[in-house]
């Protein structure tokens, strides 16, 4: 019997520019009996993303686009948006900013995750600026996309300590680890709190 038979499934297409860690744990929720979502397409602005492997390994669609031409890059992908039927669309490492085309077309259907306890800490590096100001605690936000970055309405935070002994890496990598953690969790409210 297929799964979750009778409610309704959201398609999701997951944009990546990396390693495709947050992918990764996103396809193994999606295969979870709670899960409402399912990838159907995964999208990428980098043809040496690594996290192409995850697509091609779960047989899921990928597309790679080229950015040269944002304009070009955003209509190519509202087109493939609309031609998968896709109702969610999850930002996991892209490092493209979407225009108002994009984010207008999917209000309060695109989810980001930002490495940081989001009011704080906006755009990149910000494990570095973390450390710099000597904060005691950081963490990881799933969020809605709006217009203004890293602002849209938090669907999920969690908190960790900065221990004396971090640097910029093992801050990155344990913040990462409960990325992989909070993104799933944070679909899986989301999901259920539309449907
Ligand atoms: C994550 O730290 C995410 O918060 C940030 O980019 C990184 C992507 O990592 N936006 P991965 O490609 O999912 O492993």
């Amino acid at each position: 019997m297929e799964k979750s038979i009778g409610k309704k499934i959201l398609k999701v297409a997951v944009f990546i520019s990396g390693r495709g860690t947050n992918l990764k744990s996103l396809i193994d929720f999606s295969k979870s009996k709670s899960s409402r979502i399912k990838i159907v397409l995964v999208i990428t602005n980098n043809k040496e993303a690594k996290g192409i492997y995850f697509a091609k390994k779960n047989k899921i669609k990928f597309l790679i686009i080229n950015y040269k031409f944002k304009n070009n890059a955003e209509n190519i992908i509202l087109i493939n948006l609309k031609k998968n039927n896709i109702n969610l669309i999850c930002l996991a490492g892209f490092m493209k900013i979407f225009s108002k085309k994009i984010i207008n077309n999917y209000k309060n259907r695109i989810l980001n995750i930002h490495p940081s306890l989001l009011p704080k800490y906006k755009g990149l590096n910000t494990h570095k600026r973390v450390l710099k100001n000597k904060e005691k605690f950081t963490g990881c936000t799933v969020h809605l996309v709006n217009t203004k970055l890293d602002s849209g309405k938090i669907i999920l935070q969690k908190k960790i300590k900065v221990l004396k002994k971090d640097n910029e890496s093992s801050l990155a990598k344990r913040v990462l680890k409960i990325e992989n953690l909070i993104y799933p969790e944070a679909v899986k409210k989301f999901t259920y709190s539309i449907l």
